[in-house]
């Protein structure tokens, strides 16, 4: 799909850049936020490793269908990188849409999860697409706290996904108090 790039009032969410190794290192190297998001994706071990990763998201990010796609989440008040969302396909790989996010753990706590994804939540439903889930293990307190702030419905538990027990989260477009993008639907 075509570079993204949406503003909210502290970050920008744009499209990944191999030269977000370095920093993205501390967020998918970090043990404390890559417990959440295995067995998805493993803890990245070193920056190089990094940077193979984000080259293989960039080289694959133009054949992706949107709304799906990874992105950075950029603090725009210093450009740091602060975290990540992405939209991406929930097995079996069809049709359900599932929203994810990874802060840095330095930041965690001061909404940007929660900024950044009703951004892209808004960006989403201008697209072809009329819900979107989350999944999160009961324990992810953060993770389950922030799906409850989007507004997104709890509809359930399942062990269909990954291999776990999950707590599945849904907004529908109808439902979704967010923004939308001035440009949004045409
Ligand atoms: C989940 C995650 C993305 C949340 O990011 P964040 O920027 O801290 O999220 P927000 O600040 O927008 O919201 C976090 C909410 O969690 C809740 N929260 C924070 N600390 C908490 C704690 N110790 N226990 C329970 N809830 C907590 C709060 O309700 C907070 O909202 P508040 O602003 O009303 O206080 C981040 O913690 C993270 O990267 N975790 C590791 C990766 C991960 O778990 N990804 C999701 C996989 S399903």
């Amino acid at each position: 799909m075509a570079p993204l790039s949406l503003t909210t009032e502290r970050l920008l969410i744009r499209d990944w850049s191999v030269d977000d190794a370095e920093a993205a290192f501390r967020i998918y190297g970090n043990p404390e936020v890559a417990m959440w998001l295995a067995p998805m994706m493993q803890r990245v071990t070193d920056p190089n490793a990094m940077r193979s990763v984000l080259e293989a998201w960039v080289e694959s990010a133009p054949n992706l269908a949107p709304p799906t796609g990874r992105w950075a989440m950029v603090r725009r008040s210093d450009n740091v990188l602060v975290g990540g969302l992405a939209l991406r396909l929930l097995p079996p790989y069809e049709e359900d849409i599932e929203i994810r996010w990874q802060v840095s753990q330095h930041e965690w706590g001061k909404g940007y999860a929660t900024e950044g994804a009703r951004a892209l939540l808004g960006w989403a439903f201008t697209q072809d697409v009329d819900e979107i889930f989350a999944v999160a293990r009961s324990s992810n307190a953060r993770a389950v706290a922030t799906a409850r702030k989007l507004g997104m419905e709890w509809v359930g538990e399942t062990t269909k996904y990954y291999g776990l027990l999950l707590q599945v989260f849904r907004v529908r477009r109808a439902d979704f108090a967010g923004p939308v993008p001035p440009n949004g639907g045409e």
